[in-house]
């Protein structure tokens, strides 16, 4: 498959993202998750993208081009899930031109619709592995971490991101509707969009799974 996962922070893209590549081996790709192991290692772009991503702001659109064009010519563009890319239009249309220039045609565009009380409860709940190359998600309340906080994985300590304050998150829901929402309308017009409104992942995942499905007959 080749989607991308739309929805506002909390909505269960990288939730959903694991579901769906557990099922065929598609590639995933948070654009969050490449930050912050950019922001951990140091590197010259997490240093730049690091206080843009602590505040809930979105990270320039040039930084997030060359991440992605980087991620593509390694050679991961035959099937996969974006989780969090595109954010913005300029961001659709790199990623139009990118997909055009590998002749590799999205599938579908999933927007995962929660209301927004239960975006906030998610993401004040939630818990990621601290390990890059492993990223699990957990939730207190829903899908705990082993005892100790640790991940079930990998074993490594389970924590609160940086922008899991109550004032970041404020700022992610409101950077979402302004600058990511209008992705939604954008994605309507090239009739790729699925609207989803279910709030259980195995659902979620029967339904995109249908959908595709349903395209391919
Ligand atoms: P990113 O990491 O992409 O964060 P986000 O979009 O805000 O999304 P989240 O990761 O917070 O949530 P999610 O939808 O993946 O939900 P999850 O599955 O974890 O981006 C972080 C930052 O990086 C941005 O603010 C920005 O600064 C920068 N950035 C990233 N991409 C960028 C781009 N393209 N352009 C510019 N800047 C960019 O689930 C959340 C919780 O809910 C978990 O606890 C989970 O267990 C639980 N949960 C999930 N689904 C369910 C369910 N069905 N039922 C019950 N609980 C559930």
């Amino acid at each position: 498959m080749r989607i991308v996962l739309l929805g506002a922070p909390g909505a269960g893209k990288g939730t959903v993202a694991r579901a769906l590549a557990a099922v065929d081996g598609s590639q995933t790709l948070s654009t969050g998750d490449l930050l912050r192991a950019a922001v951990k290692a140091g590197t010259p772009l997490g240093r730049e993208a690091e206080g843009f991503m602590a505040r809930g702001d979105l990270v320039p659109d040039r930084l997030i081009k060359e991440l992605m064009e980087a991620w593509f010519q390694a050679g991961y563009g035959d099937r996969f899930i974006l989780d969090g890319f595109p954010r913005t239009i300029p961001q659709a249309v790199s990623l139009g031109l990118l997909l055009k220039g590998l002749d590799r045609p999205l599938d579908r565009v999933v927007n995962l619709v929660v209301p927004e009380a239960v975006l906030v409860d998610r993401l004040s709940t939630r818990r990621t592995c601290f390990n890059t190359a492993c990223n699990a998600i957990y939730n207190i309340r829903t899908q705990p971490p082993a005892e100790g906080d640790r991940c079930r994985l990998c074993g490594a300590p389970v924590v609160q991101r940086e922008d899991e304050t109550p004032e970041a998150i404020a700022r992610r829901l409101q950077v979402y509707g302004e600058q990511t929402a209008a992705l939604v309308g954008h994605y309507e017009r090239t009739g790729l969009l699925l609207q989803v409104r279910e709030l259980e992942t195995s659902t979620i995942v029967q339904t995109i799974l249908g959908a595709l499905t349903e395209k391919a007959g």
